[in-house]
């Protein structure tokens, strides 16, 4: 990796920044002043400092983020601004994708990461990590919606879903409810709301396994898991 990037991954500045750094002869890569930002560089096996400290090279980085409406579960779209969008340029620097898809839409705890065994084995309905959604619903939930979605409602397409666990938090002409599903099939709650004739009016994320969303960051906000987030979604 070259010096001047792996510099401004790791959150020393900007690449003009860095660059600047390097020239003004602080940076060594094992024990020799480099002034070239362009070299490359193995920051697992080389050691490499700034100002006399080492630097601790990460290869992966895992942020939580509050999607916000509006913006697609992408990395990239012709048309749309994607979530990777709203990141500052520390954490673009990474590549990080989203694990799995929100509806444009929906809100909520979104996992980025460039990990991508993590990322598979959240995604895996093999392994049965819990999604636990808020939503609004145009329509009376009934206890006999409970039983159906844990029975697995079948979809317009004949799918017949995993159980999913609905909780009603408020039973009126519009209700409010937690639903946990484990699986991620397209529009999947919204589908399995028309299929006992709802209608989605908000959907918002607020679980993967037992890794909670940060009350605090406002929509569109991002920041680093901690290390005990971390092993939360490693399981
Ligand atoms: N189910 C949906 O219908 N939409 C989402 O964004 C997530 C789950």
């Amino acid at each position: 990796m070259r010096l001047d990037k792996l510099l401004a991954n790791m959150g020393y500045g900007s690449r003009k920044d860095v660059k600047n750094i390097i020239k003004q002869g602080q940076v060594q890569v094992d024990g020799e002043t480099v002034k070239n930002g362009k070299i490359h560089v193995e920051p697992e096996k080389q050691d490499v400092r700034i100002k006399g400290e080492r630097v601790s090279y990460r290869k992966h980085i895992y942020l939580m983020m509050n999607k916000p409406p509006g913006v697609v579960s992408a990395t990239e779209d012709s048309k749309e601004k994607c979530v990777t969008d709203l990141l500052p340029e520390r954490y673009q620097t990474f590549n990080p994708f989203p694990v799995g898809r929100l509806d444009k839409d929906t809100e909520g705890l979104l996992i980025l990461t460039n990990d991508g065994q993590l990322a598979h084995r959240l995604l895996s309905p093999k392994k049965d990590v819990g999604k636990t959604y808020f939503a609004i619903i145009d329509g009376l939930v009934t206890e006999r919606d409970v039983q159906i979605f844990k029975e697995g409602v079948t979809l317009e397409d004949g799918y017949i879903c995993k159980p999913a666990e609905l909780t009603i938090l408020r039973q009126e002409k519009q209700s409010e409810v937690h639903i946990v599903i484990t699986e991620g099939k397209f529009h999947q709650i919204k589908r399995m709301f028309k299929a006992t004739d709802k209608t989605v009016l908000y959907l918002k994320r607020i679980k993967m396994g037992n890794l909670g969303l940060d009350q605090h960051l406002k929509p569109g906000e991002v920041r680093e898991l901690t290390d005990e987030e971390l092993k939360m979604l490693k399981g």
